[in-house]
């Protein structure tokens, strides 16, 4: 990431990116659409609806489209098994891989350990690893029923070091916490933003939503916008206004 000229700046210069959430589990439909897509959006998320539905056979028939991958499995379990996890999708070099912040830094540190070592025995490109802070499902009285005694914000602050510390290479966070997140990890760290919703469009069941201009400008390194963009009559063309809006930052 290249951070601009001025002194002690938190900006980036690096225009943001848009991937394709392609959230359906037919693997006729997402290799369609992803055709369609693939001269408007950077790269596509694939999760676990379709991983689990087609495996890495479903996965190899997106990627060989061409464009960079994002899988999002939100992998949470003991340090060994998300590291044998990470291991066990390598080999599908996908660019980004999620896991849960809240796994902790030894797991986060058993996945990191994992991607270093599969792209040296497999000769390919490090898998960039993600962390996701608190879920946008996870409303403040669901973080009090699960005994975390802080607000959504401090949560997502304490997450985010967590994982920053311990060399995650970007985080996934609500439009809400994008200013945040980027306030703990300054420049250089990635930041993937759901919840994406250009002006006039549907909000769907995404709660804590922000224009793309809006997130982009706040810090957000990658949008990631599903159904705005898979609903529309013209996928493409949507795609192409997102791109557009967010190719020109007011900051
Ligand atoms: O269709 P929509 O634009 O709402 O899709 C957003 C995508 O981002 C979905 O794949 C959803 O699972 C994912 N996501 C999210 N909120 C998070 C993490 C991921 O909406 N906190």
């Amino acid at each position: 990431m290249k951070p601009n000229n001025s002194k002690n700046s938190t900006k980036i210069d690096n225009p943001t990116l848009l991937y394709c959430a392609l959230d359906n589990k037919d693997p006729e439909t997402v290799e369609n659409l992803a055709i369609k897509l693939s001269g408007s959006v950077d790269g596509f998320k694939l999760g676990l609806e379709y991983f689990c539905h087609n495996g890495p056979a479903g996965i190899n028939r997106i990627k060989n489209i061409g464009l960079p991958l994002f899988l999002d499995l939100k992998l949470h379990d003991i340090p060994n098994t998300v590291a044998e996890a990470v291991r066990s999708v390598a080999p599908l070099s996908p660019k980004y891989l999620t896991v849960h912040a809240s796994g902790g830094t030894e797991m986060i540190k058993a996945a990191i350990s994992a991607t270093h070592e599969e792209a040296d025995r497999l000769g390919t490109p490090r898998i960039r690893l993600l962390a996701v802070t608190i879920l946008t499902s996870l409303s403040p009285l669901d973080l009090i029923s699960m005994g975390i005694g802080s607000t959504t914000k401090d949560a997502v602050a304490k997450l985010t070091t967590l994982a920053a510390e311990v060399g995650i290479d970007g985080l996934v966070c609500s439009p809400e916490e994008i200013s945040i997140v980027r306030k703990e990890v300054g420049i250089h760290k990635e930041i993937f933003v759901p919840g994406i919703r250009p002006e006039g469009s549907m909000k769907n069941d995404q709660k804590r939503s922000a224009t793309p201009r809006q997130a982009a400008n706040d810090g957000a390194t990658a949008l990631v916008v599903g159904r705005p963009i898979t609903g529309a009559v013209n996928p493409s063309q949507s795609a192409k206004k997102i791109k557009d809006e967010i190719g020109f930052k007011s900051f």
